[in-house]
């Protein structure tokens, strides 16, 4: 089809002609995420991966999240629309490294974030996502050393939001929120200094901002540290009328969509996150036409992966 109406038509016809879901994460380029069957974080999107009752998911979002789609439903067929759509922070570590560090520490219980291929969630006993990551590590008891991977930050604010210093930190990162430094912070503040800052806790600034918070020096009612689902929740609910927001721009999309009378800024125009506009309507479309790319895990590591995200699951909102 040449041109976008065309375009969304086709892909329209297809996912009925297929029974086909589609699902995407609120990084997307915004034609995406207006065509979603769901748009979410990635614990939402987990979540309708595991209770879809459709024959084929078409996952906009990056490899770790179709893996852990098809993780949850090996009987569906789950498609990538472009393979090269990776993740800086999944990247960060191997199984072998997870293997050699968990030598290091024998007996530690090792806490991933979702953003890891099925091979490192293999061989850790959590899964968890930025919008239940304290609420995990609150559930394992308090002597019980923790191994976290693979992200410093999210790790770094987990360990003060917990008040536990029995974490060891994995120092991975994401390209992206890692470029998100407080000085970008205090710039933004002064250019909006009514707006509410809402920050990832990816980001390089995410600790930061809640050590202040904890000194007082932030005020808890004007400064929230959330996923971005917790952010698009925070921002329909509150009584402010404009944000500064800390993560990928993708979001904002879903943020002005949700609630068009507020004002958002992103904190970092910069912050984009290439792998995630990979995904593209052409893309999309060639994936339903074509059934490509499927994703699967073998079973052996599938089945281990899966213990560690059915505790994700469980936790939280
Ligand atoms: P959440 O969607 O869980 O907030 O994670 C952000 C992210 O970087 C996903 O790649
Ligand atoms: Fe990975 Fe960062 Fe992109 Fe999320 S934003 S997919 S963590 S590289």
């Amino acid at each position: 089809p040449s041109d976008t109406s065309a375009l969304v038509a086709e892909i329209d016809r297809l996912r009925r002609e297929r029974n086909a879901v589609i699902l995407a994460h609120s990084y997307q380029i915004p034609e995406i995420q207006d065509l979603a069957d769901f748009v979410g974080d990635s614990l939402g999107l987990s979540r309708q991966a595991a209770t879809t009752d459709a024959e084929v998911i078409v996952f906009c979002g990056v490899h770790f999240m179709a893996e852990t789609a098809a993780i949850l439903s090996p009987d569906k067929t789950v498609l990538l629309p472009d393979l090269e759509a990776g993740c800086s922070l999944a990247a960060s570590i191997t199984a072998d490294q997870l293997r050699a560090w968990k030598a290091e520490h024998p007996g530690a219980v090792v806490v991933s974030y979702v953003n890891t291929t099925a091979e490192v969630k293999a061989e850790s006993d959590y899964c968890c996502t930025s919008a239940n990551a304290v609420d995990i590590v609150r559930s394992i008891p308090e002597d019980q050393e923790i191994l976290f991977l693979p992200d410093l930050f999210l790790g770094e604010w987990v360990r003060r939001a917990t008040g536990r210093d029995n974490i060891h930190l994995w120092l991975g990162e994401c390209h992206v929120h890692a470029g998100i430094m407080a000085e970008d912070v205090e710039r933004a503040r002064e250019a909006h200094p009514d707006a509410e800052l809402l920050v990832h806790p990816e980001c390089a600034c995410g600790s930061r901002c809640l050590l202040d918070l904890q000194a007082g020096r932030l005020d808890s009612r004007r400064t929230h540290v959330l996923s971005t689902e917790g952010m698009v929740r925070h921002a329909a609910a509150s009584d402010a009328g404009s944000f500064l927001v800390a993560t990928e721009t993708g979001v904002l999309h879903r943020l002005r969509r949700l609630a068009p009378g507020k004002q958002f800024y992103p904190v970092r125009e910069a912050a984009v996150c290439n792998y995630m506009k990979m995904i593209t309507l052409e893309k999309v479309y060639r994936s339903l036409r074509d059934m490509v790319y499927p994703i699967t895990v073998p079973p052996e590591i599938a089945e281990r992966a899966r213990v560690a995200i059915d505790r994700m699951i469980a936790v939280g909102r």
